[in-house]
């Protein structure tokens, strides 16, 4: 009877160890938030659309966050705390990792000063929606 335990007993160990190790490895931080997206304003709608182009990937389509970077719906990114130039700044020089563990932002170049006046107009727009002002 023993000897057909313990086979078994390795057999159990080692597929508790390859969970383990792919469960942790898909262990990335996600801060991601839910974002109720309010009527927005036609400059915070086109700032929607330019956001999902140039910003969606790391910041999710409503900036809500993703795997890959921060929720700006954040009271860290109310305007108190980063005030708008710090949107203009963020996309022109890119952000050192500070608040967070996702790594730098890289500058983003494809877009203008324009475009990042109706990103923040969407982004204010919403953290106002979600009590954060
Ligand atoms: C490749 C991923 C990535 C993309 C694309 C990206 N960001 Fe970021 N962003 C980050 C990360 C990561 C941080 C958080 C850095 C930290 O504080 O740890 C961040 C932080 C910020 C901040 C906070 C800056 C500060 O002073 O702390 C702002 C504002 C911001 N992003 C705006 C934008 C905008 C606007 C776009 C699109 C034009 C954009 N991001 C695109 C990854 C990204």
């Amino acid at each position: 009877m023993k000897e057909k335990i313990v086979p078994l007993l390795v057999i159990g160990a080692l597929i508790m160890g390859v969970f383990l190790l792919f469960s942790g490895g898909s262990k990335r931080q996600s801060a991601a938030v839910d974002v109720k997206i309010p009527v927005l304003s036609a400059s915070a709608t086109s700032g929607q659309a330019i956001f999902k182009i140039n910003c969606s990937q790391c910041h999710g389509p409503s900036a809500g966050g993703t795997k890959q970077g921060p929720p700006l719906v954040h009271k860290y990114y109310e305007p108190n705390h980063h005030a708008d130039g710090a949107f203009y700044r963020a996309a022109t020089m890119g952000v050192r990792a500070h608040h967070w563990g996702f790594g730098n932002m890289p500058p983003i170049r494809t877009v203008t000063t324009q475009d990042l006046s109706k990103i923040i107009a969407f982004v204010r727009e919403l953290q106002k929606a979600n009590g954060i002002f």
